[in-house]
């Protein structure tokens, strides 16, 4: 989020406002490497680099959270119609999270959730194909010729799903609860996947992002992620700023 650069720096811990604006006025400080002397100017601590007397800054302590999202929570930081939103549920951490990714309002489950953009980043970015695992029960039982299809790729809103990995878990008598693994994230892909084939989705949970497994974790709980919690996101392909993060 873009935050004038005196208050990024007074948040930083390095000078109180009026110090800041002392430095920035003596041109000691950089935004991706232009000095910056004029007062109002904007920067995103998370996605730019900025620098005092050229030594990056180091900014607030880097918090990852997995939370439990319950059905009727926004996957936002505020929402115009005043609907409860997932950040009401992180209450002892003093710092402003934000969900990677989004779940429908009616969808519950794993939620990561981070003060970190460039992790965000990477676990959105395709190259690094960060898998989601889902249960979805739906209504019917689709044939395994179908759910062949769901595997290979089908045609949604003119693309084509990329491979999925497809485990029925449970057949009732007119619905089944089915385990989807996807490594994409369009607006309510999985739904739609079933829809598309005709077998309308009752109720969706994601429990996994990669390797890292929701538990037992209690709906609208979350824990905090150590960096070993981390690397089972990613299988293999490791982001820069993990393989930074000490063990
Ligand atoms: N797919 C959906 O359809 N909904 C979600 O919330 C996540 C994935």
């Amino acid at each position: 989020m873009e935050e004038r650069l005196q208050k990024i720096l007074a948040k930083a811990g390095i000078a109180s406002r009026r110090s800041a604006e002392q430095l920035i006025r003596d041109g000691r400080i950089r935004v991706n490497g232009q000095v910056v002397m004029e007062m109002g100017c904007k920067a995103d601590p998370a996605h730019d680099r900025i620098t005092c007397d050229g030594k990056p800054m180091a900014f607030e302590e880097k918090v990852y959270v997995l939370l439990n999202k319950p059905a009727g929570y926004v996957t936002t930081l505020s929402d115009p119609q005043g609907r409860p939103v997932v950040t009401d549920l992180i209450t002892e951490i003093p710092l402003r999270l934000f969900p990677v990714g989004r779940l429908d309002l009616d969808t519950e489950g794993a939620l990561l959730m981070t003060n970190d953009g460039e992790l965000g980043n990477s676990i959105l970015h395709p190259r690094f194909e960060v898998k989601k695992t889902y249960e979805a029960l739906v209504v019917g039982c689709p044939t395994p010729d179908k759910l062949n299809r769901l595997e290979q790729g089908i045609e949604l809103d003119g693309f084509r799903t990329r491979p999925a990995a497809i485990r029925v878990l449970k057949r009732h008598k007119d619905q089944t609860l089915i385990e989807i693994v996807i490594h994409e994230g369009k607006k309510r892909q999985v739904r739609k996947m079933f829809q598309a084939l005709n077998h309308r989705v009752l109720h969706l949970k994601r429990t996994a992002y990669g390797q890292l497994k929701l538990g037992t974790l209690p709906l609208g709980k979350y824990r905090v992620l150590t960096p070993d919690d981390l690397k089972k996101i990613f299988s293999g392909k490791i982001p820069f700023t993990i393989k930074n993060i000490p063990d």
